[in-house]
């Protein structure tokens, strides 16, 4: 099959098509042949060695596609050849053809293109397990996600208005701050303007928020800590600034601060089988509704993952970015 690889890590021009053996399905796993596979911030990080695949995984980039099953092993239940399918993959989703334990794919409701369909896994889930699993975000609390305009920021934009949860987001100039605003967030500051928190602060008479969702690490540890209400949870969800910090654990002891920190790749299948199963009970009428609907910013055929990725890095985009693959 034809997939998008490369020899050593380094920059976004290391990433080449080239072949690679078909993957061999198990008996609890689909044989994904895929259309579109979602571009991910964690794809930039492993073409760049700093993020292998977890023992097992496949070595090609994409932690998420969608497609149509062409085959079903011995132990799968609920799927047949030519279902439509979108599937959280621990790798391989730059390539004409994937596999995936059973438990960790979905369905593709009619009311979503296959493009659309490959920019949920990941994101959803990754919104989904923090915010509701890990977090408990309950209607009415207000919940703070930095970088607004990504992947997992809107998709938790999308999440928190559905349960009636106030969202403030930060991004990295007005325009971004607008384009979220518009997308459904309540409150949105630009980073570049100045300290996050005395604004969270001030957005909040004061008060803090009761959860913030963050990927920056290190560099936002401390403002992060200042912008919480007592009581406030913190999850840390990526480095991208970092993940060596300093830390006033008075503050986190008077304030009753609670910081969690999660992956969903290096889950094992079960695991992400509950997550699923959690995510459909609670959002699965929105997803089959077609209110689940992540925003794309571009589609790119998979000949020129390379550009993907420096746009990805750029940060040109606001929600996701898809790889056609032919
Ligand atoms: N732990 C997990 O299981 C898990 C799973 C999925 C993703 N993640 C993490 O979640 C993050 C988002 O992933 P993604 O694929 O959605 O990425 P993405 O679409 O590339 O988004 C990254 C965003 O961060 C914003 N940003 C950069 N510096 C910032 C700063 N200092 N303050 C606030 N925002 C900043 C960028 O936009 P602007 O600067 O233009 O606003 C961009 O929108 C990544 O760190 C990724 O590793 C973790």
């Amino acid at each position: 099959m034809k997939a998008v690889l490369f020899d050593q890590p380094g920059p976004a021009d290391v990433l080449r098509l080239g072949d690679f053996a078909d993957p061999v399905p198990g008996p609890a796993d689909l044989l994904i042949s895929v259309k579109f596979a979602g571009v991910n911030r964690a794809d930039l990080m492993q073409r760049q060695g700093f993020y292998p695949p977890p023992p097992g995984a496949s070595p090609i980039l994409g932690l998420e596609c969608a497609g149509v099953v062409v085959e079903v092993g011995g132990e799968v239940r609920g799927w047949r050849e030519g279902d439509r399918v979108m599937a959280l993959l621990p790798g391989g989703g730059y390539a004409q053809k994937a596999v995936v334990d059973y438990r960790s794919a979905m369905p593709v409701p009619s009311t979503l293109s296959d493009h659309e369909a490959a920019a949920i896994p990941e994101v959803y889930l990754t919104a989904f397990l923090n915010l509701f699993l890990l977090a408990g975000v309950k209607p009415g609390e207000t919940v703070l996600v930095h970088g607004g305009g990504s992947g997992v920021g809107t998709a938790s934009i999308q999440l928190l208005n559905f349960i009636g949860a106030r969202t403030i987001v930060t991004a990295g100039s007005d325009a971004k701050c607008e384009q979220c605003l518009k997308f459904g967030a309540t409150v949105a500051i630009n980073y570049n303007a100045g300290p996050f928190a005395p604004r969270v602060r001030a957005a909040t008479n004061d008060r803090g928020v009761d959860v913030i969702l963050d990927s920056i690490g290190a560099a936002y540890l401390m403002p992060n800590i200042e912008a919480l209400a007592h009581g406030g949870r913190l999850l840390i969800i990526g480095l991208m600034k970092g993940a060596k910090a300093e830390i006033d654990l008075s503050q986190v002891l008077r304030r009753h601060i609670k910081i969690f920190g999660s992956t969903l790749r290096s889950r094992s299948s079960a695991e992400k089988g509950e997550i699923i199963s959690a995510f459909l009970e609670q959002f699965g009428q929105k997803l089959h509704a077609g209110e689940i609907r992540p925003p794309i910013y571009k589609v790119v055929p998979m000949t020129e993952a390379a550009s993907a990725h420096r746009m990805m890095q750029a940060s040109e985009h606001f929600g996701k970015i898809v790889l056609a693959i032919s």
